[in-house]
């Protein structure tokens, strides 16, 4: 029978947890250090694909998404390395996506090549904004000149390479956004992440914000029609959001991404990464320890990267389950839902208030649910 993270497909993550400065809005799991050992990271990495190759064993890999932190300060040899090691692990699939994320500077372009001849074959950039004030205050290390000479080298290296801006900025208006998109929209070749400014607890605007010293953010109406100017503007440019944030040409979404979505399984791998993996008919949540070192030092130690294996319930998978489908444009098969009296009367009081509806054999957001998702997910799960 097929078991249910076949709906999604196997992917493979690989987490690299070192950046060259830290960005004062990102909670990522990044860190700046005066020096990287890409040997010992390499073995500790080659290790853990052999760990969790023994284990999902016979499957197809759709995807790599080699994330962070700021992969491109990997050393080409490594990725390579990585790869070599992935291709003798599993079967691929034909057109598996092997994404590598990239900040835009001349330094990390400088390695696209040789990141390509390892087997990337997309990049996805950060570039943020694309104006030189707004990039100083998001503390980024890239004039947006320098950003778009790394993406046109990126554009001459891979055939798909995608985006990454942050809207809802200090001082940013509805008219200065709509400005940046279609500039953006220009430029895109199949996809765009475009992401509201979130400011999370723990950073350098996280501690401003509660200071009271991050002036000039967009109130929540500004930003509730800049969401709705992005969804706009970029289905007008042919690149509808196939996800909250994720927008591509038909065809051209991420392999990757869509693979966490619809919940499929994937191993993640490197500090502070999670993976989803059904082993015996049982699914298990992983995750790594945070600590770039200590990751380190324990795969070298005990040649096991991860400190917890969980086994979810029925009740967390269909929480997961929702909360991973309803972000997308598809919404989730609806023989996947595990109904309970409960859920069907959640399912249709959001459908009587018009924020779900089932589209075919999906239950789907609709335009009024989206740009509330978090609320309806909240409604839909509530016991
Ligand atoms: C792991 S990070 C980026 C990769 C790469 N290091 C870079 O910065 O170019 C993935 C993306 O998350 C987005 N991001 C991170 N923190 C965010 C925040 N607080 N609000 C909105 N977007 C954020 C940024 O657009 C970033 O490119
Ligand atoms: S946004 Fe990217 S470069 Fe900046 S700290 Fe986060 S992961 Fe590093």
């Amino acid at each position: 029978m097929r078991e249910d993270w076949e709906h999604g497909g196997f992917g493979l993550y690989i987490h690299w947890p070192f950046c060259q400065a830290k960005c004062p809005y990102c909670d990522f799991n990044s860190h700046v250090v005066a020096q990287i050992d890409q040997k010992a990271w390499c073995n500790a990495y080659l290790s853990e694909i052999d760990r969790v190759g023994a284990e999902t064993q016979g499957r197809v890999l759709k995807s790599v998404f080699f994330g962070g932190g700021t992969p491109s300060m990997m050393d080409p040899d490594l990725v390579d390395a990585i790869l070599t090691k992935v291709r003798a692990t599993w079967s691929l699939a034909n057109d598996i996506e092997i994404t590598l994320e990239a900040n835009p500077t001349s330094v990390e372009a400088g390695r696209f090549v040789g990141y390509r001849d390892a087997g990337v074959n997309r990049v996805s950039m950060g570039i943020q904004a694309l104006n030189d004030t707004d990039l100083r205050a998001l503390g980024r290390l890239h004039t947006a000149q320098e950003a778009l000479t790394a993406f046109s080298t990126a554009r001459e290296t891979f055939d798909r390479v995608s985006f990454d801006l942050i809207y809802a900025r200090q001082g940013q208006n509805l008219a200065d956004w709509r400005a940046e998109l279609t500039q953006a929209l220009g430029l895109a070749i199949d996809h765009l992440s475009l992401y509201q400014l979130t400011i999370e607890d723990g950073t350098a605007f996280g501690d401003r914000y509660a200071a009271g010293k991050l002036r000039g953010l967009p109130n929540d109406d500004v930003a509730a029609d800049m969401y709705a100017l992005t969804q706009d503007v970029c289905a007008a440019a042919n690149f509808e959001s196939y996800e909250v944030s994720n927008h591509a040409r038909p065809g051209y979404e991420s392999i990757h991404n869509q693979i966490y979505w619809r919940y499929g399984d994937y191993a993640g791998i490197g500090p502070g990464a999670h993976g989803r993996l059904t082993l015996g008919g049982d699914r298990y949540a992983t995750e790594a320890p945070l600590a770039p070192m200590q990751w380190l030092a324990q795969v070298g130690k005990t040649g096991i990267g991860d400190s917890l294996r969980s086994k979810l319930s029925a009740e967390d998978q269909r929480s997961e389950l929702l909360l991973m489908g309803m972000r997308l444009r598809e919404g989730v098969l609806i023989k996947r839902i595990e109904i309970t009296e409960k859920i069907e009367k959640n399912i249709n009081s959001l459908n009587d208030l018009g924020m779900v509806k089932s589209r075919g054999d999906r239950l789907v957001l609709t335009g009024q649910g989206r740009p509330i998702l978090n609320a309806v997910l909240r409604e839909l799960l509530a016991d």
